[in-house]
């Protein structure tokens, strides 16, 4: 956050090594995110990228699949720029269980280094399950890859990895153990792609940058938040993944929590990774964890009807595929609001917002009307588009003294230059996510503590939806659950 804190990125050489190199999350989101970080000037000069997977590939190879994915996302850059982009690009084949593949890889990066003549900082982004994480991080540290050069002073290594942190508490301590083991966690980036998006970091600056606002940031004036992370498309594909896991683990337990975490934060008053990392974790502390009868109230889940036909799922599968969970944070600020965590797949439609709710004004002037519907209602857009919205009430113009219903509306999308183009680009989350690795920036990323505080708050709701309670409610495709809290 704080420019000063960070590295620079471009005298930064590093080699970065993608376990998973030919998976979707590399085709889809990694391999396009670093071209776009090449071409816009914000990848070391010197940088590599090794692709490992178990095919059978060349570089040349990988090279090709590596622009195939380039030019599936729509890139308008041109043969050469890309050219010179795929020069940067090698590949290893490898199992995370093999020794040899540790092997190849220590010697293909020191040949790396030979050639670049200098020590390149080591960055390795496990885009694999984390069942795989275990036997990775025990290569890595027994081929000595985990302390880059052989020593301390010269370049860095650092993981990257992806969620899901476990699926309960125990599970998500003995991973990190597992993490911690060969890296220290200085070391460790834990990925939450929602923090890394541009709209979600909006909601720190919006927050802390308009008095208007943070002064009325507390349960005297505000009377609940819900935050909304609605898909209208179903598993796709990941049918025996999302059955074990759910909605409430799949985005609850990390995106939705994250994006809490921002709304009620504290500001220290000094904009420093380590500040907002300890703010964050204090809010997730703070949430009041719920006996079972209490879960039962403050939850209601459902699931579409048809999901039971998709691959993987299964026959009698009771995996919630919407959720609603209110949640209170236990803070002088905070005391008493509900926060509403809701999200499903297959609704009607795909969005991701937070809507604060003001509390009426205790003396307006309303005209005869119920002055309790007089509310202020604030909309943190986060997509598809980007925007701000605020509903205030003013007077209907005429003779009568009557109110109505207004709104301001800001939305990034609308800001265009001369030529109708957008002004502003939005960076994919995974070019952030990359970007701040490079440059050591621990701020948009999930720490230990984080998680393990969120699971304790998710793993009540989940018990007692095992037990039965409340039931599983069904929904059509297409349609919001009829279920409420
Ligand atoms: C992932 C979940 O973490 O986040 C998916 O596993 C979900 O189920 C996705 O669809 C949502 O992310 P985004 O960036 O597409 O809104």
């Amino acid at each position: 956050m704080n420019n000063n804190k960070r590295e620079n990125s471009k005298n930064n050489p590093t080699a970065i090594v993608i376990f998973g190199g030919t998976g979707d999350l590399s085709k889809k989101k990694l391999l396009p995110a670093l071209f776009h970080l090449y071409i816009e000037g914000f990848l070391p000069e010197v940088f590599r990228v090794i692709g490992i997977s178990r095919k059978e590939l060349s570089d040349e190879n990988y090279r090709k699949l590596v622009e195939e994915a380039i030019v599936a996302k729509g890139h308008e850059h041109g043969k050469e720029l890309i050219g010179k982009f795929l020069e940067n690009i090698y590949y290893k084949k490898g199992c995370s269980g093999e020794s040899c593949t540790y092997e190849d890889l220590s010697y293909l990066l020191l040949k790396l280094d030979a050639e670049a003549g200098m020590c390149m900082n080591k960055l390795f982004y496990l885009s694999v399950p984390p069942s795989s994480y275990g036997d990775i991080f025990k290569h890595l540290s027994a081929s000595g890859l985990n302390t880059p050069c052989g020593g301390e002073g010269a370049g860095w290594a650092r993981v990257l990895v992806e969620k899901p942190f476990g699926e309960n508490l125990e599970t998500a301590k003995a991973l990190d153990s597992q993490l911690t083991a060969f890296f220290k966690e200085e070391q460790i980036f834990r990925i939450d792609h929602y923090l890394a998006k541009d709209a979600v970091q909006n909601l720190l600056a919006f927050r802390f940058s308009n008095l208007l606002f943070e002064d009325s940031w507390h349960n005297g004036d505000i009377e609940k938040v819900h935050i909304k992370l609605y898909e209208n498309f179903g598993i796709e594909g990941r049918g025996s993944f999302y059955d074990e896991s759910g909605a409430l683990r799949d985005v609850g337990q990390n995106h939705m929590l994250q994006i809490l975490a921002l709304i009620a934060m504290e500001n220290q008053g000094v904009f420093e990774p380590e500040n907002i990392i300890k703010e964050r974790a204090k809010v997730f502390q703070a949430l009041k964890i719920y006996s079972q009868e209490e879960a039962a109230v403050n939850s209601v889940r459902a699931q579409y009807k048809g999901y039971l036909d998709t691959e993987g799922v299964l026959k009698d599968s009771k995996t919630e595929t919407y959720f609603l969970v209110k949640a209170f944070i236990e803070n002088e600020r905070w005391k008493g609001v509900p926060f509403y965590l809701e999200s499903g797949k297959a609704l009607g439609e795909s969005k991701v917002e937070i809507v604060v709710e003001f509390k009426a004004a205790p003396h307006c002037v309303c005209g005869d009307e119920d002055s309790h519907n007089h509310k202020n209602i604030l909309t943190l857009s986060i997509q598809p588009k980007q925007a701000v919205e605020m509903k205030f009430w003013v007077k209907k113009p005429g003779m009568a003294f009557k109110l109505e219903e207004q709104s301001l509306k800001f939305e990034y999308e609308k800001e265009k230059n001369g030529n109708g183009q957008n002004i502003n680009r939005l960076p994919d989350a995974y070019e952030k996510v990359l970007y701040d690795c490079i440059a050591g920036d621990r701020t948009l990323f999930a720490t230990s503590g984080e998680v393990e505080a969120a699971w304790k708050f998710i793993d009540p709701i989940i018990m007692t939806w095992k037990r039965g309670s409340p039931e599983l409610d069904f929904y059509e495709i297409g349609e919001k659950p009829k279920i409420d809290l």
